[in-house]
């Protein structure tokens, strides 16, 4: 097996970004009035394409969560970045790259409601289940994959690969 492997192409991501966009429309008549927040740096990516397909004018919040070292979850979620968020009374969206054990947006949809938030919920553009440790409740999902490690369309391994335009399987080990 090669080190890199496309998983998913470039055209079948956006694809699947204008349907999430037009579901997400769906449910929400209003789509300025949410509080989007992206998970970076992983879902810069995704969201520079999916927020202009809701409101041109909707502001995106930037919040930092890192779990992965390498290719491995570490288990431990450290967050950053959200000190001047303002979610009381807010519908807030969560936008992912990927949720693998499901603690990243377990701890962020947390906080949010504790913060008042009139609720939360979670666009991915990629789901591992079978890697789930924590259940999370996911509105959007692009595409459910296996438990292979990806970068690409704005993941990273060691912070490297994220301008690669498609999602692709990567292994290291074989590099
Ligand atoms: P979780 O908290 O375990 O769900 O981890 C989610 C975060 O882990 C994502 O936002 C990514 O930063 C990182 N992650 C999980 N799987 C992968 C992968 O296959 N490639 C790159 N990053 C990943």
């Amino acid at each position: 097996m090669p080190a890199f492997e496309v998983l998913i192409d470039r055209a079948r991501i956006l694809r699947r970004i204008g349907e999430l966009a037009r579901a997400i429309r769906a449910r929400h008549a209003d789509p300025s009035e949410l509080c989007v927040v992206a998970v970076m740096d992983g879902a810069r990516v995704f969201c520079r394409q999916l927020v202009p397909m809701l409101d041109p004018a909707l502001p995106v919040h930037e919040i930092r969560a890192k779990s992965y070292v390498g290719t491995q979850s570490s288990g431990n979620v450290t967050i950053s970045g959200g000190e001047t968020l303002r979610v009381a009374d807010r519908e807030v969206l969560i936008v992912e790259d990927i949720v693998d054990t499901g603690r990243t947006v377990a701890r962020l949809r947390e906080q949010f409601l504790a913060q008042g938030a009139r609720g939360v919920q979670v666009v991915t553009l990629l789901s591992k289940p079978s890697r789930r440790e924590v259940a999370v409740d996911l509105a959007f999902v692009g595409f459910e994959i296996e438990d292979r490690f990806v970068i690409g369309f704005g993941m990273d391994y060691e912070g490297r690969y994220r301008e690669l335009p498609e999602v692709v399987v990567y292994d290291p080990a074989r590099v």
